[in-house]
C-alpha cells in the first residue's frame, strides 16, 4: 500500500563538498523509473535549465544547509540522498513507492524519495532523518521510538520516523490508535513491530502537543 504522503525532501549534515563536488562528474544514478517518474523526469527535465550534457542544476536547502548538484534529470531523490549527498539513513527498500522506508520530508511533507525526482526539489527543502534532532536532542519521535523498542532490525525505522513526524505536525492530528495504523499504513514494517510503533507515536503526540 502506497504511504499517505504528500510530497518529498529535506535534513542536516549535508557535505557541501560532496553535493558540489558530485555536480562535476556526470551523474551515475539511473534508477530503474516508474511511469510517474518518468512523467516526472520529462517536465522536469524541460523546466530545468540543462547544460550541454543534459544535467539539470538543482538548488535546495537539505537539512538546513543550501546545496547546489547538478543532476540527470531522471535521478530519482532517493539515489541522490544516498549516493550523491552520502545520507544513507534514507532508505531503499522496495524502490517502487510500496513500502514507505524511503520516506523524507519536501517542505515538511511527507514524500516517497524513491518516487520524487531530484530535479523537481529546486527550490525546496528536503529532511531526512539525520536533519530531525536538534543537536544532541532527539525529536521526540526518534525519542519515543526508543523509548519504546518500536523497531527490530531498524531497516523500515528512518521512514516510519519521517512520516510519523510529519503526520504529528499535520494540523489534523491522529485522534485514536486506529487512525494512527490507518495513517501510518504506508509504512510497511516486515518484522511486525506496529504495536511498540504506535505505542511510541502516541506518546510523541502527546509530547509534541
Ligand atoms: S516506497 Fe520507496 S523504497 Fe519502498
Ligand atoms: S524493524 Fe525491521 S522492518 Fe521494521
Amino acid at each position: 500500500m502506497k504511504p499517505e504522503t504528500d510530497a518529498v525532501h529535506d535534513g542536516p549534515g549535508v557535505s557541501r563538498r560532496n553535493f558540489l563536488g558530485g555536480g562535476l562528474v556526470a551523474a551515475a544514478v539511473t534508477p530503474l523509473l516508474t511511469g510517474q517518474a518518468e512523467a516526472e523526469a520529462a517536465e522536469a527535465a524541460s523546466a530545468s535549465a540543462t547544460d550541454g550534457g543534459g544535467q539539470a542544476t538543482v538548488r535546495a536547502v537539505v537539512n538546513g544547509d543550501p546545496v547546489t548538484l547538478r543532476v540527470d534529470p531522471r535521478a530519482t531523490l532517493l539515489d541522490t540522498l544516498r549516493e550523491r549527498l552520502d545520507l544513507k539513513g534514507t532508505k531503499k527498500g522496495c524502490d517502487r513507492g510500496q513500502c514507505g522506508a524511503c520516506t523524507v520530508h519536501v517542505d515538511g511533507r511527507r514524500v516517497l524519495s524513491c518516487l520524487t525526482l531530484a530535479a523537481s526539489t529546486s527550490g525546496r527543502a528536503v529532511t531526512t532523518i539525520e536533519g530531525l534532532a536538534d543537536g544532541d536532542r532527539l525529536h521526540p519521535v526518534q525519542q519515543a521510538f526508543l523509548d519504546h523498542d518500536g523497531l527490530q532490525c531498524g531497516f523500515c525505522t528512518p521512514g516510519q520516523i519521517m512520516s510519523a513526524v510529519a503526520m504529528l505536525d499535520d494540523e489534523r492530528s491522529p485522534r485514536s490508535d486506529d487512525e494512527i495504523r490507518e495513517r501510518m499504513s504506508g509504512n510497511i514494517c516486515r518484522c511486525s513491530a506496529y504495536p511498540r510503533i504506535v505505542d511510541a507515536i502516541r506518546d510523541a503526540q502527546q509530547v509534541m502537543r
